[in-house]
């Protein structure tokens, strides 16, 4: 059975997504062991206790520089013997050292299909303002391997939503998450404690 650790930063509705598939049996040979938050009164940490989930909080602002908070961040999670690391709303971008002790072994959920709309900047509903800006007729979420380049890790898992008339970044946001994000990245768990994604460099197999 492998250990996840799931990293989060707000209100936590892809680590319930997480909580209710691993219920249900759809994570296979994986158990969310611990939650660990960037903000202290993220909602995701009450999603956490309520089912009983270890967590524990580190706080990004207490840290001037993103290289010790990234230090302390590898120790906890090597403390926690996480065998994968997801960042499900996670919004501080960690640094080499992180993703050298956990080299392949980290997943993130982006809410547009890589590699439009990503990298620096483009996180939570100013992904969907630049989306809405571009006029795009579809976008959606995108689960990938997290390395050194931000959101530039081997794509795992990709699903489309469409963009409406009307839409708002909000509204838009609601349906990226329901119809993709709260969807694939259960799947893309699941699929890595199985041991069935394959990475040729960029690309990935699932077998
Ligand atoms: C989600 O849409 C997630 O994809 C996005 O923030 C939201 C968090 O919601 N993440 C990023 O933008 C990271 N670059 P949640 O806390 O309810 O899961």
């Amino acid at each position: 059975m492998m250990n996840i650790a799931v990293l989060v930063s707000g209100g936590g509705t892809n680590l319930q997504a997480l909580i209710d598939a691993e219920k249900r049996g759809d994570i296979k040979n994986g158990k969310i062991t611990c939650v660990i938050s960037s903000n202290p009164n993220a909602y995701a940490l009450e999603r956490a206790k309520q089912n009983g989930i270890k967590t524990r909080v580190l706080v990004r602002k207490d840290y001037d520089d993103v290289h010790k908070y990234s230090a302390d961040m590898r120790d906890a999670l090597l403390e926690e013997k996480a065998d994968l690391v997801v960042y499900a709303g996670f919004m501080t971008i960690l640094d080499e050292q992180v993703v050298k002790a956990f080299p392949n072994k980290m997943m993130n959920v982006h809410p547009a299909l890589i590699p439009s709309f990503c990298g620096k900047g483009f996180y939570g509903l100013h992904v969907h303002e630049a989306v809405l800006e571009s006029g795009v007729k579809l976008t959606g979420a995108t689960v990938h391997f997290v390395t050194e380049e931000c959101d530039g890790g081997p794509i795992i898992l990709q699903r489309a939503a469409e963009v409406k008339a009307g839409d708002t970044p909000e509204t838009l946001q609601k349906r990226v998450m329901e119809e993709c994000e709260w969807k694939i990245l259960p799947q893309a768990v699941s699929l890595f404690c199985q041991g069935r994604i394959k990475i040729n460099g960029k690309t990935t197999e699932i077998i």
